[in-house]
């Protein structure tokens, strides 16, 4: 298995640096057993946010396929441990198209790959080790895909509500396609009535667990402070916060909880044209197919 490594990913320098003005950004916690640790909160009974979005991620995949054929390669964000794998192959029959996996860590590459041998067996995918966060790389990964199958790309940036919370990561994306390409994203929205319920996830043993992972890198124990989570109303977040001992908190999770209006506003002021958009708000949460707006 070959995995192609993209600009540079997180290194210790960028951590001091978030470190001094209080934040550690979630995807210091993925690489090495940060994936492992990803794999046991996927996999828990108790992450029904996890279940909520794959219903979504299901459902949706199957109105928009008509939309967008099947001609296409499919670049997957975050492939995590790959849960979403099955669901996606049932759908999608890749035909000349390829699939293509994007990390920033390589352990989730491992376990996906691990995970799901039988629908890779036959299909050649390609790997890619790299930040989609910083300008640039996303571009090179989507061309080089382009590369070695068909001219146009299927992205998806799935159950990414962390991602979705730095707003560079649209600008990343949409630099990254031309008016052939589609984005599809599905992610947990806003429901005032249900906050608890969208908190709840943040306060699991498993999510303190992984995110001890970027603590750790950065000197700190979990053992040693105390974690707080709270909705910001403003921002339309759920937000992480650590307090060690003596010291002030550090801000190590902000994950994106969209309402609809602002969500498509935001869509649309990145550029994107929105021809799928469906709120289920039983379990509140979307799915959207945008493509690149035409000028
Ligand atoms: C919340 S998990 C979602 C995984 C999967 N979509 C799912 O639903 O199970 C986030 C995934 O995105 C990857 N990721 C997070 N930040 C990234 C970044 N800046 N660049 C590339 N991959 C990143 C993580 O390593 C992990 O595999």
């Amino acid at each position: 298995m070959k995995i192609k490594k993209i600009g540079k990913t997180t290194d210790k320098k960028d951590l001091e640096y978030y470190v001094k003005h209080r934040v550690i950004p979630v995807r210091f916690c993925y690489p090495k057993n940060g994936g492992n640790r990803w794999h046991r909160l996927r996999q828990s009974e108790s992450y029904k946010l996890g279940k909520r979005e794959l219903k979504t991620f299901s459902d949706g995949l199957t109105k928009i396929i008509d939309l967008i054929g099947e001609q296409i390669n499919i670049v997957h964000l975050g492939p995590g441990d790959g849960i979403e794998i099955p669901i996606l192959f049932n759908v999608f029959n890749l035909n000349d198209g390829r699939y293509a996996g994007v990390d920033i860590s390589e352990q989730m590459i491992y376990n996906t790959v691990r995970l799901n041998k039988s629908y890779f067996s036959d299909i050649n995918p390609l790997w890619y080790l790299t930040d989609i966060e910083a300008r640039g790389n996303l571009e090179l990964v989507c061309a080089d895909v382009k590369s070695k199958g068909m001219n146009k790309n299927l992205i998806l940036l799935t159950n990414q509500g962390v991602l979705l919370s730095n707003l560079e990561i649209l600008k990343n994306i949409h630099n990254s396609m031309h008016k052939q390409d589609y984005l599809f994203i599905t992610i947990e929205g806003d429901d005032a009535n249900k906050r608890d319920e969208i908190i709840a996830t943040y306060n699991l043993r498993e999510t303190r667990s992984l995110l001890s992972e970027g603590l750790k890198k950065a000197g700190y124990k979990s053992c040693d402070g105390t974690f707080r989570t709270c909705f910001n109303d403003n921002k339309s977040m759920v937000e992480v916060y650590f307090k060690p001992k003596n010291e002030s908190e550090i801000l190590c999770l902000t994950s994106y909880k969209p309402r609809e209006n602002e969500f498509r506003r935001r869509l649309k002021d990145s550029g994107f044209d929105i021809p799928f958009l469906k709120f289920y708000e039983d379990i509140h949460t979307f799915a959207v197919l945008c493509r690149k707006e035409e000028k």
